[in-house]
C-alpha cells in the first residue's frame, strides 16, 4: 500500500510520451492514491481523499494564480473541475489532451459542482493539437458538424450524452422483457431466410485464397438477417414468451433520415395471443417503460438534448407518456387521409402502401401522439402475416405503431398458425420448399402468435427528438458511406 512516490515519478518521466509536471515537495511513504471515475469523484463521497483521476480535457482556464481544469472521462457529463497552482500549468495542457491528476478531492466553494480536485500532480498522458482538432472549445457543434468526424465526435458533449442514453435504454429494454418474463434468445446473424420477401439482403461469402468462388460454404446462399422473427417464432413453439435484440440488415439504397443499412431491432414473439390487442399492449408498455427507465436514470444527458439540442421536445415526449396509443385500422387510415386538405405526393388509395408522409399526417391528427395502425391489406404483407378472413376487405392482422417525428417505430403482426393457408401461400409464392421447416411449426403444435419488431435507432430518434438516424448510432452503416 505504501509507495515512495520518488518511484512512480521515475516511472512516469521515462515514458517518452508522457511528460509529468510535478510539485516541488516529495512526499515519501504517502498512501497511493485511489483511482476513481469522474462520476464515483463528483458523488462528493471520497472528499478529504487522496484520488487519482483519468480522463480527458473539456476545458483549460488559466489564471494569474490557478489554472482550472475540467476532465471528463464518459462516465457522465459534468466533468471534474482540478483546481491546480500556476506552477502545474503547462503549455501541452490544451482542450482535448488526455491527462491523470492526482490530488485531494475537496468541497467545491462554487455552486456549479458539488466537489473539486485539488491538484498535486498532472501527467499529460496523450497531447492533442488544438489546431488541428476539430472540434473548438467553448464551441457547441451541431450533430451534423460532428457527424463528419465518426472517429472523434464521442469527445463531443452531445454524443457522448448519447452514447450514455444509448446504453441504458438497452439496459432498460432487457429490464422490460425480464421483468415480464420474456426469455431473450440469440437470433443468428447468419441465415438463408429473407423473412420480409423485400429482397434487400446483404449476401454472405467467404474471402481468401483458399475458396473456391462457384462452391458455396454453407449449403445454399446465405445472407445477414433481416429480422429475427423465424428463428423467434421457432422458439416461441416452446417458450410463450421470447425476445431478442440484436444488429439487422437491409441492403436498401436510401440515404434518408430513419434508414440505415445496419441497425438494431429489438423483437417480440408471444405465443397463445387472441388478438392484436396482445401485441400493441407489449409494444405500449415496452415503450413507456423504457422511456420512463432512460428519464429517470439519464436526467443530464437526456436534458442536454431537450435544452440543448433539440429544445422543446421533453414536451413531445411528456405528451407521449400520458397518452394511451390510439388505434385506428388501415382503412381509417386512409379515409384521414383522403379527407384532409393535405396534398401528398404518393397515392392514398386503398391497396397502397403507407409513406413517412402519411405516417406523420396521421401521428399529427391524432394529436401528436403515438398512434397504432392495424389490419393492413393482406398483399402488402409478406407471407407469415395471418390472413383476417372474417374482414369484408382482403386483410391481415399487422399493425404498426406510428411516433412523432419519426413515423413507423414498430412492425409486427398475429402469424398464419393455420397450416393450410400458410402452406397455400408459400405455394403461390414458389416458397413451399425453402420454408418447409417453418411449414413443420404449423405441423407440431401450432398455436395463435404474433410479434413484432422495434427499431432502436428510431427509438432513440423519438425519445430525443433527432431528426437525423446517423445521429443516434456509434458508427453509422448506410448507403454510399465510408465504412471506419
Ligand atoms: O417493419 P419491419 O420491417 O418488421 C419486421 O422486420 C418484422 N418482421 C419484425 C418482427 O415482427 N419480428 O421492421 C421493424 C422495425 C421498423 O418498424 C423500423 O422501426 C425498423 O425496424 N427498421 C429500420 N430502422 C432503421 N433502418 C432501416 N433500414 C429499418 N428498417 C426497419
Ligand atoms: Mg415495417
Amino acid at each position: 500500500m505504501f509507495q515512495a512516490v520518488t518511484k512512480t515519478l521515475s516511472v512516469a518521466s521515462t515514458t517518452s510520451a508522457c511528460r509529468g509536471i510535478l510539485l516541488g515537495i516529495r512526499h515519501y511513504c504517502k498512501k497511493t492514491p485511489t483511482k476513481l471515475r469522474v462520476s464515483q469523484a463528483l458523488s462528493g463521497a471520497d472528499l478529504g481523499a487522496n484520488v487519482k483521476v483519468q480522463g480527458w480535457v473539456r476545458s483549460v482556464r488559466p489564471q494569474k494564480a490557478n489554472v482550472f481544469l475540467h476532465v471528463n472521462d464518459g462516465s457522465s457529463l459534468q466533468p471534474l473541475q482540478v483546481v491546480a497552482g500556476a506552477e502545474l500549468n503547462d503549455p501541452l495542457l490544451t482542450f482535448g489532451s488526455a491527462v491523470e491528476v492526482s490530488g485531494i478531492l475537496k468541497k467545491s466553494p462554487h455552486k456549479k459542482q458539488p466537489v473539486e480536485l485539488e491538484a498535486e500532480q498532472i501527467t499529460v498522458i496523450g497531447e492533442c493539437t488544438p489546431v488541428d482538432f476539430p472540434f473548438k472549445i467553448k464551441e457547441r457543434h451541431g450533430l451534423e458538424y460532428i457527424r463528419q468526424f465518426p472517429h472523434l465526435r464521442c469527445r463531443t458533449n452531445a454524443f457522448s450524452s448519447l452514447l450514455r442514453i444509448r446504453s441504458e435504454a438497452t439496459t432498460a429494454v432487457h429490464s422490460y422483457f425480464r421483468e415480464n418474463d420474456f426469455v431473450q434468445i440469440h437470433t443468428p446473424i447468419i441465415t438463408s431466410n429473407d423473412c420480409e420477401g423485400a429482397g434487400e439482403l446483404f449476401q454472405v461469402k467467404p474471402s481468401g485464397p483458399e475458396i473456391v468462388e462457384d462452391e458455396y460454404f454453407f449449403s445454399v446462399p446465405a445472407f445477414l438477417t433481416v429480422p429475427g422473427q423465424l428463428h423467434l417464432e421457432v422458439i416461441s413453439g416452446a417458450f410463450s414468451r421470447v425476445y431478442t435484440f440484436g444488429p439487422t440488415f437491409r441492403a436498401e439504397n436510401s440515404q434518408s433520415r430513419r434508414h440505415l443499412a445496419e441497425f438494431y431491432m429489438v423483437e417480440a414473439e408471444i405465443s397463445f395471443t387472441e388478438s392484436i390487442e396482445d401485441l400493441t399492449k407489449v409494444m405500449e408498455n415496452m415503450f413507456k417503460s423504457a422511456t420512463e427507465h432512460v428519464l429517470a436514470h439519464c436526467v443530464e444527458d437526456v436534458d442536454l438534448f431537450h435544452k440543448h439540442v433539440t429544445p422543446g421536445h421533453r414536451d413531445t415526449v411528456d405528451a407521449m407518456m400520458k397518452s394511451s396509443f390510439p388505434v385506428i385500422t388501415y382503412t381509417e387510415a386512409v379515409d384521414i387521409l383522403n379527407r384532409s386538405s393535405e396534398k401528398f405526393t404518393f397515392p392514398t388509395d386503398w391497396g397502397c402502401d403507407l409513406k413517412t408522409e402519411h405516417e406523420k399526417y396521421l401521428v399529427k391528427h391524432c394529436g401528436n401522439a403515438p398512434v397504432f395502425v392495424t389490419d393492413y391489406p393482406y398483399d402488402l404483407k409478406p407471407f407469415y402475416a395471418r390472413d383476417n378472413q372474417d374482414h369484408p376487405e382482403r386483410t391481415a392482422a399487422a399493425v404498426d405503431l406510428l411516433v412523432p417525428g419519426v413515423g413507423e417505430l414498430c412492425g409486427g403482426s398475429l402469424r398464419e398458425e393455420r397450416l393450410d393457408l400458410l402452406s397455400a401461400r408459400l405455394e403461390e409464392a414458389g416458397l413451399e420448399d425453402t420454408y418447409s421447416w417453418y411449414l413443420d411449426l404449423r405441423r407440431f403444435g401450432s398455436v395463435p402468435h404474433g410479434g413484432f419488431g422495434l427499431g432502436f435507432e428510431r427509438y432513440l430518434q423519438c425519445i430525443l427528438g433527432v431528426d437525423n438516424i446517423k445521429d443516434v448510432i456509434p458508427f453509422p452503416r448506410f448507403s454510399h458511406s465510408c465504412l471506419l
